[in-house]
Protein backbone atom coordinates (compact mmCIF):
# COMPACT_ATOMS: atom_id res chain seq x y z
CA UNK A 1 0.00 0.00 0.00
CA UNK A 2 3.02 2.19 1.15
CA UNK A 3 4.69 2.17 -1.42
CA UNK A 4 1.73 2.37 -4.36
CA UNK A 5 0.83 5.38 -2.89
CA UNK A 6 4.36 6.87 -3.31
CA UNK A 7 4.45 5.84 -6.87
CA UNK A 8 1.18 7.44 -7.25
CA UNK A 9 2.30 10.98 -5.14
CA UNK A 10 5.67 10.55 -6.74
CA UNK A 11 3.61 10.21 -10.44
CA UNK A 12 1.77 13.36 -9.66
CA UNK A 13 5.00 15.38 -8.80
CA UNK A 14 6.49 14.30 -11.76
CA UNK A 15 3.34 15.33 -13.43
CA UNK A 16 3.62 18.66 -12.06
CA UNK A 17 7.17 18.95 -12.32
CA UNK A 18 6.36 18.81 -16.38
CA UNK A 19 3.60 20.86 -16.28
CA UNK A 20 5.94 23.62 -14.73
CA UNK A 21 7.82 23.60 -18.15
CA UNK A 22 4.85 23.15 -20.55
CA UNK A 23 2.12 24.11 -17.77
CA UNK A 24 -1.64 22.81 -18.84
CA UNK A 25 -0.99 22.10 -22.49
CA UNK A 26 -2.74 18.79 -23.57
CA UNK A 27 -1.48 17.50 -26.42
CA UNK A 28 -4.23 16.48 -28.56
CA UNK A 29 -6.35 17.19 -31.93
CA UNK A 30 -9.28 20.10 -31.45
CA UNK A 31 -11.68 19.68 -33.46
CA UNK A 32 -14.11 22.75 -34.43
CA UNK A 33 -15.71 23.25 -31.08
CA UNK A 34 -12.68 22.08 -29.01
CA UNK A 35 -10.60 24.98 -30.79
CA UNK A 36 -13.14 27.52 -29.64
CA UNK A 37 -13.37 25.80 -25.99
CA UNK A 38 -9.25 25.57 -26.12
CA UNK A 39 -8.98 29.27 -26.85
CA UNK A 40 -11.38 30.98 -24.49
CA UNK A 41 -9.76 28.88 -21.76
CA UNK A 42 -6.27 30.67 -22.44
CA UNK A 43 -8.62 33.61 -22.68
CA UNK A 44 -10.21 32.84 -19.16
CA UNK A 45 -6.18 31.96 -17.77
CA UNK A 46 -4.82 35.08 -18.91
CA UNK A 47 -7.68 37.94 -19.28
CA UNK A 48 -5.43 40.91 -19.42
CA UNK A 49 -2.85 40.13 -22.04
CA UNK A 50 -5.71 37.91 -24.41
CA UNK A 51 -8.62 38.78 -26.49
CA UNK A 52 -10.52 36.56 -28.93
CA UNK A 53 -11.92 37.93 -32.11
CA UNK A 54 -12.61 36.59 -35.33
CA UNK A 55 -11.96 38.02 -39.16
CA UNK A 56 -14.65 36.30 -40.65
CA UNK A 57 -16.75 33.54 -42.14
CA UNK A 58 -15.25 30.86 -43.97
CA UNK A 59 -17.97 29.12 -46.55
CA UNK A 60 -19.90 26.92 -44.45
CA UNK A 61 -20.38 29.18 -41.66
CA UNK A 62 -17.56 28.37 -39.30
CA UNK A 63 -15.57 31.14 -37.43
CA UNK A 64 -12.16 31.98 -38.38
CA UNK A 65 -11.07 32.79 -34.79
CA UNK A 66 -7.76 34.88 -33.20
CA UNK A 67 -6.15 34.62 -30.38
CA UNK A 68 -4.71 38.15 -29.84
CA UNK A 69 -1.71 38.58 -27.02
CA UNK A 70 -0.13 42.22 -25.77
CA UNK A 71 -0.44 43.69 -22.61
CA UNK A 72 -2.77 46.51 -24.23
CA UNK A 73 -4.96 43.68 -26.12
CA UNK A 74 -7.48 44.92 -28.34
CA UNK A 75 -5.82 48.42 -29.76
CA UNK A 76 -2.48 48.88 -32.18
CA UNK A 77 0.03 50.67 -29.65
CA UNK A 78 2.40 53.28 -31.19
CA UNK A 79 5.64 52.31 -31.98
CA UNK A 80 4.98 48.69 -31.01
CA UNK A 81 5.24 45.91 -34.46
CA UNK A 82 2.25 43.92 -34.64
CA UNK A 83 3.16 39.69 -35.22
CA UNK A 84 0.69 36.76 -36.61
CA UNK A 85 0.86 33.19 -36.91
CA UNK A 86 -1.70 31.57 -39.43
CA UNK A 87 -1.93 27.74 -39.90
CA UNK A 88 -4.68 24.79 -41.24
CA UNK A 89 -4.69 27.35 -44.48
CA UNK A 90 -4.71 23.46 -45.90
CA UNK A 91 -7.32 22.16 -44.04
CA UNK A 92 -5.85 18.36 -44.01
CA UNK A 93 -2.30 19.77 -42.45
CA UNK A 94 -3.13 19.45 -38.73
CA UNK A 95 0.33 19.72 -36.90
CA UNK A 96 0.27 24.09 -37.20
CA UNK A 97 -2.86 24.42 -35.60
CA UNK A 98 -1.94 22.41 -32.98
CA UNK A 99 1.06 23.88 -31.89
CA UNK A 100 -0.66 27.18 -32.51
CA UNK A 101 -3.26 25.95 -29.42
CA UNK A 102 -0.40 24.59 -27.67
CA UNK A 103 1.65 28.20 -28.22
CA UNK A 104 -1.19 30.44 -26.74
CA UNK A 105 -0.98 28.30 -23.86
CA UNK A 106 2.37 28.23 -23.55
CA UNK A 107 3.29 32.17 -23.66
CA UNK A 108 0.02 32.37 -21.50
CA UNK A 109 1.70 29.55 -18.87
CA UNK A 110 5.21 31.55 -18.96
CA UNK A 111 3.60 34.76 -18.67
CA UNK A 112 2.00 33.92 -15.15
CA UNK A 113 5.23 32.48 -14.50
CA UNK A 114 6.72 35.21 -14.69
CA UNK A 115 9.30 33.94 -17.54
CA UNK A 116 11.29 37.10 -18.78
CA UNK A 117 11.55 36.35 -21.86
CA UNK A 118 8.08 35.89 -22.30
CA UNK A 119 6.90 38.85 -20.35
CA UNK A 120 8.84 40.57 -22.31
CA UNK A 121 7.94 39.49 -26.05
CA UNK A 122 4.17 39.82 -24.79
CA UNK A 123 4.55 43.26 -23.23
CA UNK A 124 6.83 44.12 -26.48
CA UNK A 125 4.64 43.04 -29.01
CA UNK A 126 1.25 42.48 -30.39
CA UNK A 127 0.86 39.04 -31.52
CA UNK A 128 -2.03 37.36 -33.51
CA UNK A 129 -2.65 33.48 -33.77
CA UNK A 130 -5.20 32.05 -35.74
CA UNK A 131 -4.88 28.24 -35.85
CA UNK A 132 -7.05 27.89 -38.73
CA UNK A 133 -7.77 29.66 -41.82
CA UNK A 134 -9.54 26.86 -43.14
CA UNK A 135 -11.79 25.14 -40.45
CA UNK A 136 -13.88 23.38 -43.23
CA UNK A 137 -11.29 21.99 -45.11
CA UNK A 138 -9.79 20.42 -41.10
CA UNK A 139 -13.38 19.26 -40.08
CA UNK A 140 -13.65 17.34 -43.45
CA UNK A 141 -9.96 15.48 -43.29
CA UNK A 142 -10.46 14.82 -39.15
CA UNK A 143 -13.93 13.26 -39.61
CA UNK A 144 -12.26 10.48 -41.84
CA UNK A 145 -12.44 7.38 -39.80
CA UNK A 146 -9.13 5.71 -38.93
CA UNK A 147 -5.64 6.86 -38.31
CA UNK A 148 -4.25 7.12 -41.71
CA UNK A 149 -5.84 10.18 -43.49
CA UNK A 150 -5.55 10.81 -47.38
CA UNK A 151 -3.13 13.31 -48.87
CA UNK A 152 -5.58 15.66 -50.53
CA UNK A 153 -8.96 15.03 -48.46
CA UNK A 154 -9.58 18.52 -46.57
CA UNK A 155 -7.03 20.43 -48.47
CA UNK A 156 -8.87 22.79 -50.01
CA UNK A 157 -12.23 24.80 -48.41
CA UNK A 158 -15.66 23.60 -49.29
CA UNK A 159 -15.79 25.11 -52.26
CA UNK A 160 -12.84 22.81 -53.70
CA UNK A 161 -10.84 26.41 -53.70
CA UNK A 162 -6.99 25.52 -52.55
CA UNK A 163 -6.79 28.61 -50.84
CA UNK A 164 -2.53 28.96 -50.74
CA UNK A 165 -3.28 29.40 -54.63
CA UNK A 166 -6.23 32.07 -54.34
CA UNK A 167 -4.61 35.16 -53.65
CA UNK A 168 -4.17 38.00 -56.09
CA UNK A 169 -1.51 37.22 -58.32
CA UNK A 170 0.77 40.45 -57.28
CA UNK A 171 3.93 38.60 -58.63
CA UNK A 172 3.07 38.84 -61.63
CA UNK A 173 2.14 42.87 -61.26
CA UNK A 174 6.14 43.30 -59.64
CA UNK A 175 7.88 41.46 -62.01
CA UNK A 176 6.77 43.56 -64.67
CA UNK A 177 7.19 46.87 -62.51
CA UNK A 178 11.07 45.64 -62.23
CA UNK A 179 11.71 45.82 -66.03
CA UNK A 180 9.25 48.83 -66.78
CA UNK A 181 9.60 50.70 -63.48
CA UNK A 182 6.25 51.17 -61.28
CA UNK A 183 5.65 50.36 -57.70
CA UNK A 184 7.41 48.31 -55.57
CA UNK A 185 5.26 47.40 -52.66
CA UNK A 186 1.72 47.93 -51.79
CA UNK A 187 0.39 47.18 -55.12
CA UNK A 188 -3.14 46.38 -54.23
CA UNK A 189 -3.35 50.12 -53.04
CA UNK A 190 -6.15 51.14 -54.73
CA UNK A 191 -8.20 48.10 -55.44
CA UNK A 192 -9.27 47.47 -52.35
CA UNK A 193 -12.39 47.70 -53.48
CA UNK A 194 -11.92 44.96 -56.74
CA UNK A 195 -11.38 42.46 -54.12
CA UNK A 196 -14.87 42.74 -52.21
CA UNK A 197 -16.25 42.05 -56.12
CA UNK A 198 -13.73 39.65 -57.16
CA UNK A 199 -16.22 36.16 -57.51
CA UNK A 200 -12.78 34.36 -57.76
CA UNK A 201 -11.74 34.78 -54.23
CA UNK A 202 -13.30 32.33 -51.34
CA UNK A 203 -14.66 34.02 -48.14
CA UNK A 204 -11.44 32.51 -46.18
CA UNK A 205 -9.42 34.54 -48.55
CA UNK A 206 -10.73 37.21 -48.60
CA UNK A 207 -11.33 37.82 -44.94
CA UNK A 208 -7.37 37.38 -44.48
CA UNK A 209 -6.46 39.61 -47.54
CA UNK A 210 -8.74 42.31 -45.06
CA UNK A 211 -7.07 41.23 -42.44
CA UNK A 212 -3.62 41.63 -43.56
CA UNK A 213 -4.72 45.22 -44.96
CA UNK A 214 -6.04 46.42 -41.91
CA UNK A 215 -3.66 45.59 -39.23
CA UNK A 216 0.26 46.81 -39.93
CA UNK A 217 1.58 43.12 -39.57
CA UNK A 218 5.46 43.71 -39.78
CA UNK A 219 6.27 39.61 -39.54
CA UNK A 220 4.07 36.57 -39.83
CA UNK A 221 4.13 32.93 -40.85
CA UNK A 222 2.27 30.42 -42.47
CA UNK A 223 2.16 27.26 -41.11
CA UNK A 224 1.97 23.96 -43.43
CA UNK A 225 2.85 20.20 -43.22
CA UNK A 226 3.81 17.30 -45.70
CA UNK A 227 7.46 18.41 -45.85
CA UNK A 228 9.93 20.12 -43.08
CA UNK A 229 11.81 22.99 -44.28
CA UNK A 230 11.30 26.85 -44.25
CA UNK A 231 10.50 28.77 -47.20
CA UNK A 232 10.94 32.26 -48.32
CA UNK A 233 10.05 34.63 -51.10
CA UNK A 234 9.53 34.66 -53.66
CA UNK A 235 7.36 31.65 -54.36
CA UNK A 236 6.34 32.17 -57.91
CA UNK A 237 9.23 32.35 -60.63
CA UNK A 238 10.31 35.13 -62.79
CA UNK A 239 10.49 33.42 -65.80
CA UNK A 240 7.20 31.13 -65.09
CA UNK A 241 9.19 28.04 -65.10
CA UNK A 242 8.92 25.24 -62.38
CA UNK A 243 11.95 25.36 -60.22
CA UNK A 244 14.19 28.71 -60.69
CA UNK A 245 15.47 30.61 -57.44
CA UNK A 246 13.28 33.78 -57.35
CA UNK A 247 15.11 36.70 -54.78
CA UNK A 248 13.07 39.03 -53.67
CA UNK A 249 15.26 42.51 -52.79
CA UNK A 250 14.86 41.45 -49.47
CA UNK A 251 16.30 38.01 -50.02
CA UNK A 252 19.05 38.42 -47.23
CA UNK A 253 16.42 38.86 -44.41
CA UNK A 254 14.15 36.22 -45.46
CA UNK A 255 16.69 33.65 -45.33
CA UNK A 256 17.53 35.18 -42.06
CA UNK A 257 14.37 35.03 -40.58
CA UNK A 258 14.14 31.40 -42.30
CA UNK A 259 17.07 29.95 -40.61
CA UNK A 260 15.57 31.93 -37.58
CA UNK A 261 13.17 29.14 -37.35
CA UNK A 262 14.96 26.12 -38.77
CA UNK A 263 18.25 26.58 -36.78
CA UNK A 264 15.78 25.98 -33.45
CA UNK A 265 14.49 23.15 -34.64
CA UNK A 266 16.70 19.52 -34.47
CA UNK A 267 14.67 17.82 -37.11
CA UNK A 268 14.60 20.77 -39.79
CA UNK A 269 18.16 21.97 -39.60
CA UNK A 270 19.23 18.55 -39.60
CA UNK A 271 21.79 18.27 -42.71
CA UNK A 272 21.63 14.68 -42.83
CA UNK A 273 18.10 14.13 -42.97
CA UNK A 274 16.11 12.04 -45.18
CA UNK A 275 13.67 13.35 -47.36
CA UNK A 276 10.03 13.24 -46.23
CA UNK A 277 8.95 10.55 -49.20
CA UNK A 278 11.85 8.74 -51.68
CA UNK A 279 10.70 10.84 -54.87
CA UNK A 280 10.69 14.04 -53.17
CA UNK A 281 13.23 16.50 -54.86
CA UNK A 282 14.70 18.09 -51.83
CA UNK A 283 17.87 19.71 -53.71
CA UNK A 284 17.09 23.39 -52.82
CA UNK A 285 17.02 22.86 -48.96
CA UNK A 286 19.93 24.01 -47.41
CA UNK A 287 20.08 24.53 -43.27
CA UNK A 288 16.23 24.00 -43.08
CA UNK A 289 15.78 26.73 -45.63
CA UNK A 290 14.74 26.72 -49.28
CA UNK A 291 13.89 29.76 -51.57
CA UNK A 292 10.13 29.02 -52.76
CA UNK A 293 10.64 29.28 -56.21
CA UNK A 294 13.65 26.57 -56.06
CA UNK A 295 12.00 24.69 -54.34
CA UNK A 296 8.58 24.64 -56.67
CA UNK A 297 6.64 28.15 -58.11
CA UNK A 298 3.43 28.75 -56.19
CA UNK A 299 1.54 31.80 -57.81
CA UNK A 300 -1.41 32.85 -55.96
CA UNK A 301 0.65 31.93 -52.38
CA UNK A 302 -0.39 33.92 -49.47
CA UNK A 303 3.40 34.92 -48.58
CA UNK A 304 4.10 36.67 -51.74
CA UNK A 305 0.64 38.48 -51.18
CA UNK A 306 1.74 39.65 -47.79
CA UNK A 307 5.20 41.23 -48.77
CA UNK A 308 3.71 42.42 -52.20
CA UNK A 309 0.19 44.31 -51.01
CA UNK A 310 2.04 45.15 -47.04
CA UNK A 311 4.48 45.83 -44.78
CA UNK A 312 4.53 42.60 -43.79
CA UNK A 313 7.32 39.62 -44.45
CA UNK A 314 6.06 36.39 -44.46
CA UNK A 315 7.68 32.60 -44.46
CA UNK A 316 6.09 29.38 -44.97
CA UNK A 317 6.84 26.98 -42.46
CA UNK A 318 6.29 22.85 -43.43
CA UNK A 319 6.44 21.70 -40.26
CA UNK A 320 5.78 17.43 -40.61
CA UNK A 321 6.67 14.82 -43.34
CA UNK A 322 3.14 13.57 -42.39
CA UNK A 323 0.09 16.11 -43.09
CA UNK A 324 -2.48 14.45 -39.85
CA UNK A 325 -0.05 12.24 -37.71
CA UNK A 326 -1.55 10.49 -34.72
CA UNK A 327 -2.61 12.04 -31.76
CA UNK A 328 0.26 10.35 -29.81
CA UNK A 329 3.44 12.44 -31.87
CA UNK A 330 1.84 15.88 -31.65
CA UNK A 331 3.90 16.21 -28.35
CA UNK A 332 7.10 15.34 -30.05
CA UNK A 333 6.12 17.77 -32.56
CA UNK A 334 5.41 21.13 -30.18
CA UNK A 335 8.98 19.92 -28.13
CA UNK A 336 10.87 20.06 -31.88
CA UNK A 337 8.94 23.23 -32.71
CA UNK A 338 8.72 25.41 -29.39
CA UNK A 339 11.95 27.28 -29.41
CA UNK A 340 11.45 27.99 -32.99
CA UNK A 341 7.98 29.33 -32.47
CA UNK A 342 8.98 31.80 -29.63
CA UNK A 343 12.59 32.73 -31.82
CA UNK A 344 10.92 33.19 -34.88
CA UNK A 345 8.79 35.71 -33.24
CA UNK A 346 10.92 37.57 -31.74
CA UNK A 347 12.46 38.63 -35.20
CA UNK A 348 9.80 41.10 -35.30
CA UNK A 349 12.13 43.34 -33.34
CA UNK A 350 15.05 43.82 -35.47
CA UNK A 351 16.65 45.98 -38.29
CA UNK A 352 15.18 49.65 -38.07
CA UNK A 353 12.24 51.28 -36.12
CA UNK A 354 10.52 54.48 -35.34
CA UNK A 355 8.68 57.44 -36.01
CA UNK A 356 7.82 60.27 -38.97
CA UNK A 357 6.80 63.37 -37.46
CA UNK A 358 6.29 66.82 -39.18
CA UNK A 359 8.34 70.01 -37.58
CA UNK A 360 5.18 70.50 -35.26
CA UNK A 361 5.63 66.65 -34.06
CA UNK A 362 2.53 65.80 -35.99
CA UNK A 363 2.29 61.98 -37.27
CA UNK A 364 3.32 61.33 -41.19
CA UNK A 365 0.84 58.34 -41.95
CA UNK A 366 1.91 56.46 -45.31
CA UNK A 367 5.16 58.32 -45.52
CA UNK A 368 7.85 55.87 -47.58
CA UNK A 369 11.02 54.53 -45.72
CA UNK A 370 13.33 53.10 -48.41
CA UNK A 371 16.55 51.71 -48.20
CA UNK A 372 19.15 52.10 -50.59
CA UNK A 373 20.46 48.99 -52.64
CA UNK A 374 16.46 47.01 -51.48
CA UNK A 375 14.08 47.76 -53.80
CA UNK A 376 11.13 47.15 -51.95
CA UNK A 377 9.80 50.73 -49.88
CA UNK A 378 7.76 50.21 -46.70
CA UNK A 379 4.84 52.79 -45.44
CA UNK A 380 4.53 54.39 -42.47
CA UNK A 381 1.15 53.33 -40.24
CA UNK A 382 -1.52 55.75 -38.78
CA UNK A 383 0.58 57.04 -35.73
CA UNK A 384 3.44 57.56 -37.97
CA UNK A 385 5.02 54.47 -36.81
CA UNK A 386 7.25 52.22 -39.07
CA UNK A 387 9.29 48.88 -38.89
CA UNK A 388 11.72 48.15 -41.60
CA UNK A 389 13.36 44.66 -40.97
CA UNK A 390 16.95 44.29 -41.94
CA UNK A 391 19.68 42.21 -41.20
CA UNK A 392 22.93 43.41 -39.50
CA UNK A 393 24.79 45.89 -41.60
CA UNK A 394 24.98 49.75 -42.38
CA UNK A 395 22.62 51.19 -44.02
CA UNK A 396 21.18 54.65 -45.95
CA UNK A 397 17.39 54.85 -45.01
CA UNK A 398 15.19 57.56 -46.34
CA UNK A 399 11.99 58.91 -44.98
CA UNK A 400 9.73 60.56 -48.04
CA UNK A 401 6.28 62.45 -47.97
CA UNK A 402 4.61 63.81 -51.10
CA UNK A 403 4.84 67.65 -50.07
CA UNK A 404 7.89 66.75 -47.68
CA UNK A 405 11.60 67.23 -48.09
CA UNK A 406 13.03 63.85 -47.88
CA UNK A 407 15.30 63.23 -44.93
CA UNK A 408 18.06 60.53 -45.62
CA UNK A 409 19.91 58.86 -42.44
CA UNK A 410 22.41 56.46 -42.01
CA UNK A 411 22.43 53.52 -39.96
CA UNK A 412 24.33 50.82 -38.20
CA UNK A 413 21.75 48.00 -37.77
CA UNK A 414 23.19 45.33 -35.42
CA UNK A 415 21.70 41.92 -35.66
CA UNK A 416 18.69 43.05 -32.39
CA UNK A 417 17.59 44.62 -31.22
CA UNK A 418 15.87 47.22 -34.01
CA UNK A 419 17.70 50.49 -34.26
CA UNK A 420 15.53 53.37 -33.18
CA UNK A 421 15.42 55.88 -36.04
CA UNK A 422 13.24 59.04 -36.12
CA UNK A 423 12.46 62.01 -38.93
CA UNK A 424 11.53 65.12 -38.70
CA UNK A 425 10.22 66.10 -42.05
CA UNK A 426 10.01 69.96 -43.00
CA UNK A 427 6.52 70.40 -45.37
CA UNK A 428 7.62 72.24 -48.25
CA UNK A 429 4.95 74.85 -47.82
CA UNK A 430 6.64 75.81 -44.54
CA UNK A 431 10.42 76.03 -46.67
CA UNK A 432 8.51 77.95 -48.96
CA UNK A 433 7.41 80.47 -46.37
CA UNK A 434 11.28 80.47 -44.73
CA UNK A 435 12.34 81.33 -48.52
CA UNK A 436 10.02 84.02 -48.99
CA UNK A 437 10.67 85.64 -45.08
CA UNK A 438 14.14 85.41 -45.72
CA UNK A 439 13.85 87.26 -49.22
CA UNK A 440 11.10 89.76 -47.77
CA UNK A 441 14.33 90.36 -44.92
CA UNK A 442 17.26 90.91 -47.73
CA UNK A 443 14.27 93.12 -49.52
CA UNK A 444 14.04 95.18 -46.54
CA UNK A 445 17.80 95.03 -45.28
CA UNK A 446 18.44 96.39 -49.34
CA UNK A 447 15.93 98.92 -48.96
CA UNK A 448 17.05 100.39 -46.18
CA UNK A 449 21.13 100.61 -47.32
CA UNK A 450 20.09 101.72 -50.47
CA UNK A 451 17.59 103.99 -49.08
CA UNK A 452 14.84 103.95 -51.64
C1 LIG B 1 11.28 31.05 -20.66
O1 LIG B 1 10.88 31.06 -22.01
C2 LIG B 1 11.93 30.77 -22.92
C3 LIG B 1 11.36 30.97 -24.32
O2 LIG B 1 10.35 30.05 -24.61
C4 LIG B 1 12.47 29.38 -22.68
O3 LIG B 1 13.54 29.12 -23.54
C5 LIG B 1 12.92 29.25 -21.23
O4 LIG B 1 13.28 27.91 -20.98
C6 LIG B 1 11.81 29.65 -20.29
N1 LIG B 1 12.29 29.67 -18.91
C7 LIG B 1 11.81 28.85 -17.98
C8 LIG B 1 12.40 29.03 -16.63
O5 LIG B 1 10.93 28.07 -18.21
C1 LIG C 1 -0.09 56.38 -49.79
O1 LIG C 1 0.89 57.02 -50.57
C2 LIG C 1 0.96 56.56 -51.91
C3 LIG C 1 2.17 57.19 -52.60
O2 LIG C 1 2.60 58.35 -51.98
C4 LIG C 1 -0.36 56.86 -52.63
O3 LIG C 1 -0.34 56.37 -53.95
C5 LIG C 1 -1.49 56.17 -51.86
O4 LIG C 1 -2.73 56.46 -52.42
C6 LIG C 1 -1.46 56.56 -50.38
N1 LIG C 1 -2.41 55.73 -49.68
C7 LIG C 1 -3.28 56.24 -48.82
C8 LIG C 1 -4.19 55.26 -48.16
O5 LIG C 1 -3.34 57.44 -48.56
ZN1 LIG D 1 0.03 23.25 -47.35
Amino acid sequence: MKTLLFAALLGAALVSAAQGADGEISFEYHRYDELRKALVSVWLQCPTITRIYTIGESFEGREMLVLEMSDNPGAHEPGEPEFKYIANMHGNEAVGRELLVYLAQYLCNQYQQGNETIVDLVHNTRIHIMPSMNPDGFEKAASQSGEIKDWFVGRTNAQGVDLNRNFPDLDRIIYVNEREGGANNHLLQNMKKSVDENTKLAPETKAVIHWIMDIPFVLSANLHGGDVVANYPYDETRTGSAHEYSASPDDEMFKSLAKAYSVYNPVMSDPQRAPCRKNDDDSSFKDGITNGGAWYSVPGGMQDFNYLSSNCFEVTLELSCDKFPSEDSLKSYWEQNRNSLVNYIEQVHRGVKGFVRDLQGNAITNATISVEGIDHDITTAKDGDYWRLLSAGNYKVAASAPGYLTVIKKVAVPPSPATRVDFELESLVERKEEEREELMDWWKMMSETLNF
